[in-house]
């Protein structure tokens, strides 16, 4: 590792406070003005260091660049050792986590970029994935399911993204079945969960669950089309780094020990739809009608004029007013 990647992991551990050059020189056993010089490149980069005489250097708060380092050390140790790949613009992160899942990257891979150029969202939609002005996650999952277990996956990223959220901010977030994040009325986050499955034996070969959380985006960010939809969470303080790590956190950890009972009541519990009147096209036809529960498969269960309708997957509308 490059001497300057060394400071950068030093300065993220040591966020919001000054760290002297004798310290990291004792730290990594280089001298002062080797320090100097990979301050000056981290500066030259994008990072905002303030370096005070007799105090050292600090890393400031608004700093908000993407980088390996900057996730990994947010990761909890026995996730540390996970792939990490970031990139500056790519056409869609899931696009490139299924090539490197094809290629057989492992369980935990993690793909995150800062610009998507072709952000892909659910029904063949494109993702608002403007530089800098979210999060744009992919993360391969090799779990033991069988392709019917598929669509408890959506369900575990939708509560594995909740859980993490609910960190970095105290306003509340809801599930807009199936797996749309929404604060204040506002998609603030949508997940595409793409599968590889082996024909023969019709098990799962990897997941590629793809997150697209928007940061600190304004209205103006945002094209006519989504305005009055599309929302952003405004996190003070937290880089996009740690939520990203967060997020690999909770997801992780919630695959390698399942407990289905407990997600499923935590996916309920946040629901925007329940008790609502929703709308929704299902085998060429409109419906109306009330949602009423979710069954243990992640499936929407809608009373339409008296008869339980069953949702496997798609998209709902909510009535706001009857
Ligand atoms: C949706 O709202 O319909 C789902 C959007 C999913 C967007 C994320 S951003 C990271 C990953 N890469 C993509 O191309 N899409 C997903």
């Amino acid at each position: 590792m490059s001497t300057k990647n060394k400071i950068q992991i030093l300065l993220e551990k040591n966020k919001d406070q000054y760290i002297s050059g004798q310290e990291i020189a004792k730290e990594i056993g280089v001298s002062r003005a080797a320090i100097w010089k990979a301050i000056q490149s981290l500066k030259e980069e994008g990072y905002f260091i303030e370096s005070v005489t007799n105090k050292g250097y600090k890393l400031l708060p608004s700093n908000d660049i993407l980088s390996e380092e900057g996730i990994r050390i947010n990761l909890i140790e026995k996730y540390a050792g996970r792939k990490i790949i970031v990139l500056n613009s790519v056409d869609s992160t899931n696009a490139y986590a299924k090539k490197l899942g094809i290629d057989s990257a492992e369980h935990g891979t993690i793909v995150v970029a800062d610009e998507q150029t072709k952000g892909r969202g659910r029904f063949g939609r494109t993702f608002f994935s403007k530089q800098g002005k979210g999060i744009y996650l992919s993360v391969i999952l090799r779990p033991q399911i069988e392709i019917s277990g598929i669509a408890f996956s959506t369900v575990v990223s939708a509560v594995a993204v909740l859980r993490a959220l609910k960190r970095f901010t105290d306003e509340e977030i809801r599930i807009k079945w199936v797996n749309d994040l929404y604060v204040r009325d506002k998609k603030v986050c949508g997940i595409l969960t793409e599968l590889v499955s082996d024909m023969e034996t019709g098990s799962v070969d990897f997941i590629v669950a793809g997150i697209g959380i928007n940061i600190n985006a304004s209205e103006e960010d945002f094209s006519e089309e989504i305005r009055g939809i599309a929302g952003s969470l405004k996190p003070d303080k937290t880089s996009r780094n740690e939520i990203i790590a967060a997020i690999c956190n909770e997801l992780f950890d919630i695959f390698e020990d399942l407990d289905k009972e407990e997600i499923m009541a935590q996916y309920k519990m946040h629901q925007l739809a329940l008790g609502k009147t929703v709308r929704f096209h299902k085998d060429g036809k409109w419906y109306e009608g009330l949602a009423q529960d979710i069954d243990d498969s992640g499936a929407l269960i809608v009373e339409c004029s008296g008869e339980k309708l069953l949702l496997q997957s798609g998209e709902i509308s909510i009535k706001i007013k009857e």
